[in-house]
C-alpha cells in the first residue's frame, strides 16, 4: 500500500494525514476483497524499515493502527474475517500487540477470509529469523540437514502459513517489491497501480482480479491444452 505521503503532500497536508486517508481506504478494500470470496489478504502495513521514519510519522502510523484494530472488531466478527499479525510484532508498541492478540483470537473461529497485516515486517527479515530457528535446531540435533526442503521453509515461514501469493498488488506507481513475501511471492503474478493507495478504491481491486484472471501461470511447466487465455478471460467476465 504505497503512496499515502505523497498523496498528502499532493493536498499540501502533512503525510499523517495520508496515513488517515490510507487506513480508510483499507476498509473498503477489505470489504470488498471478502465480498469477493477472497480467502486470504495480507496488506503492507509497516516495514521494518519503516521504524526509521521520523517519530512523528511512526506515532501516527501506529495510533492509527491502533484505532483500526479498536474500529474493525465489529466489522470482522460479523463478515467472519480472522486478523493475524506477521512480522517482528515485538518491536510494536504494547498496547497494539495486546490488541492484535485479543483479535487473533476472538476472530480465528469460523473465519471464512484471513486478513493478515504485515507489521514491522520484511521478506528478508522473516527468512533469515527461518533460517536461524533451523540453525539451532541442526546445532542441537533436533533437525538433519538433509530434512530441509521447501516444504519445511513453507511451513516455518509465517507468511506463508495462508498460502503461496496468487497476486500481489503494489499501489503508488513504483514497480518494486521492496522486501514483502519474497519466498511465497515466487510465482505470483504482479500487478502494479499507478493510483496512490489513499484513491485505490473497490473498482481497482476488481480490476486488478479481473487482470489476475487472464493470466495464464505455467509455474515453469509449457502450457497446457486449455483455451488461449483470451478465450479464458472472456468467459471469467461472462
Ligand atoms: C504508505 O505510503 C506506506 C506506509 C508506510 C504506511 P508511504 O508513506 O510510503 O507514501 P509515499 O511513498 O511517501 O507517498
Ligand atoms: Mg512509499
Amino acid at each position: 500500500m504505497d503512496g499515502n505521503g505523497r498523496w498528502a503532500q499532493l493536498r499540501g497536508e502533512p503525510r499523517p494525514e495520508g496515513h488517515r486517508a490510507g487506513a480508510a481506504a483499507v476498509r473498503k478494500i477489505v470489504r470488498e476483497a471478502r465480498r469477493r470470496g477472497i480467502q486470504a489478504l495480507t496488506l503492507f502495513a509497516f516495514s521494518e524499515q519503516n521504524w526509521q521514519r521520523p517519530d512523528f510519522e511512526v506515532n501516527a502510523l501506529m495510533s492509527l493502527l491502533l484505532q483500526f484494530l479498536v474500529d474493525e472488531r465489529k466489522e470482522l466478527l460479523e463478515n467472519q474475517i480472522a486478523l493475524r499479525a506477521i512480522g517482528r510484532l515485538e518491536r510494536l508498541p504494547r498496547e497494539v500487540r495486546e490488541k492484535l492478540d485479543e483479535l487473533a483470537r476472538e476472530t480465528a473461529p469460523g473465519a471464512r477470509m484471513t486478513l493478515t497485516l504485515a507489521l514491522s515486517y520484511g521478506g528478508r527479515e522473516e527468512l533469515v529469523d527461518v533460517f536461524r530457528a533451523m540453525a539451532e535446531e541442526v546445532a542441537a540435533g533436533r533437525l538433519a540437514p538433509e530434512e530441509i526442503d521447501e516444504a519445511l521453509v513453507d511451513a516455518r515461514l509465517p507468511s506463508v502459513a495462508v498460502g503461496q501469493v496468487d497476486l500481489l498488488i503494489r499501489t503508488g506507481a513504483e514497480q518494486r517489491i521492496s522486501n514483502f513475501l519474497l519466498w511465497g511471492a515466487a510465482y505470483a503474478e504482479l500487478y502494479f497501480s499507478s493510483k496512490l493507495w489513499p484513491d485505490f478504491e473497490e473498482g481497482d481491486l476488481v480490476a486488478a482480479l479481473d487482470h489476475y484472471k487472464t493470466r495464464d501461470r505455467r509455474f515453469g511447466r509449457v502450457a497446457d491444452s486449455r483455451p488461449m487465455k483470451t478465450e479464458v478471460a472472456k468467459r471469467g467476465t461472462e
